[in-house]
């Protein structure tokens, strides 16, 4: 087992030391850990966002464990040079087509949501996100008109084989849940979204079992404040599936406890490979401090265990000692407590 940890911009080595921290507790067996640049600290190092060596790593690796990158001091750069482009560079070249961001209220956090406690009780959702198309991919830049007026311009499009994978994994994931899905999309403006819904009914007919809607995007940022309990599986492109996933971390609390897994195709000899990290970014402001919420990130080793592992157990162990640790009060700055990064590990760890 092979896992490629590449820990990245701001407070991304602090809360990959955490989840290092859990890693190395559940001792397993054959266990081979790699570390890698990207990021703003790849450029640095290397002149590249995404070095060449990490990206062999990260293509070697049966799991990528991914911090978060980002960084002000880059924002300057060429695009090609920027820190973003190590995980947009990372999901497009292993193929992760597929990203899940599961969001559910842990217990004893009803009144750490930005909703009220009876609305923020019901939320246990999962956001199937596409994260190989859509404007991030696109053809873009910024052009000057005949007319001498700059025009920047990102390229919206899907193409059926597109959406039609990312539908499977969102109507099997359904089924392994409460099989309702709720397909978002802006299809009363946009062919992309009009082509996206034709071929989710499409593939729908597939899953008989599976009780299929749809929603508009605007909708949809208005349901998941005003009743997120109606929600199961939403699927979603890759811009709205980045919009409504900050949106529903807010709901439970924090972003610092949103974990998510990027799948593609390929097999491992245990599971499925993937790249792990948390939904959230870099947060440079409070980079060094101690301050960040280690949990989103022991929560996506969670999922590397359970996807790329074939660890369920471990999975579940380590999910258990997440709750446990929130459970018991102990909390950081970002859920009104005053634990720090490593103390927040270390209650894990206790309780693992
Ligand atoms: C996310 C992040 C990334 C995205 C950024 C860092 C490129 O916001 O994973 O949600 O937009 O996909
Ligand atoms: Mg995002």
């Amino acid at each position: 087992m092979k896992i490629a940890c590449l820990a990245g911009d701001g407070i991304g080595p602090e809360i990959m030391a955490e989840a290092r921290r859990v890693l190395a507790a559940l001792d397993l067996p054959g266990l081979t850990v790699w570390e890698g640049d990207v990021g703003g600290a790849g450029y640095r190092r290397h002149g590249h966002p995404l070095p060449p060596e990490t990206l062999e790593m990260a293509k070697a690796a049966d799991a990528v464990l991914f911090g978060a990158v980002g960084d002000p001091e880059c924002d300057a750069l060429p695009r090609h040079l920027r820190p973003e482009q190590a995980i947009l560079g990372l999901r497009q070249a292993l193929g992760l087509f597929a990203n899940l961001r599961p969001a559910t209220l842990f217990p004893g956090l009803e009144t750490m949501s930005a909703l009220r406690p009876e609305i923020a009780r019901e939320i246990d959702l999962l956001i199937v996100r596409e994260l190989n198309g859509d404007v991030y991919f696109g053809e873009k830049a910024i052009r000057t008109l005949p007319d001498g007026r700059r025009q920047g311009f990102d390229l919206m499009s899907y193409a059926e084989d597109e959406v039609r994978r990312i539908a499977h994994v969102a109507f099997k994931a359904a089924r392994g849940r409460t099989r309702r899905l709720t397909s978002v999309d802006k299809a009363n403006v946009l062919e992309t979204s009009q082509l996206w819904r034709d071929v989710v009914i499409e593939v729908a007919a597939e899953y008989p079992d599976v009780a299929l809607s749809h929603m508009y995007v605007d909708n949809a940022a208005m349901q998941l404040v005003r009743d997120p309990g109606q929600f199961d599986v939403i699927v979603t492109g890759n811009l709205f599936g980045d919009i409504l996933s900050d949106q529903a971390s807010m709901c439970v609390g924090s972003i610092g406890l949103l974990a998510s897994a990027a799948l593609g195709e390929t097999q491992t000899a245990f599971g499925t490979k993937g790249l792990y990290e948390p939904i959230h970014g870099s947060a440079p402001d409070i980079a060094g401090q101690g301050k960040a919420n280690p949990l989103a990130m022991i929560l996506s080793l969670a999922m590397l265990l359970r996807h790329s592992l074939g660890r369920e157990d471990d999975a579940g162990r380590v999910e258990a000692a997440v709750a446990a640790t929130l459970g018991d009060g102990v909390r950081g700055a970002d859920l009104g407590g005053s634990a720090s990064t490593h103390e927040i590990g270390e209650a894990v760890l206790e309780r693992l």
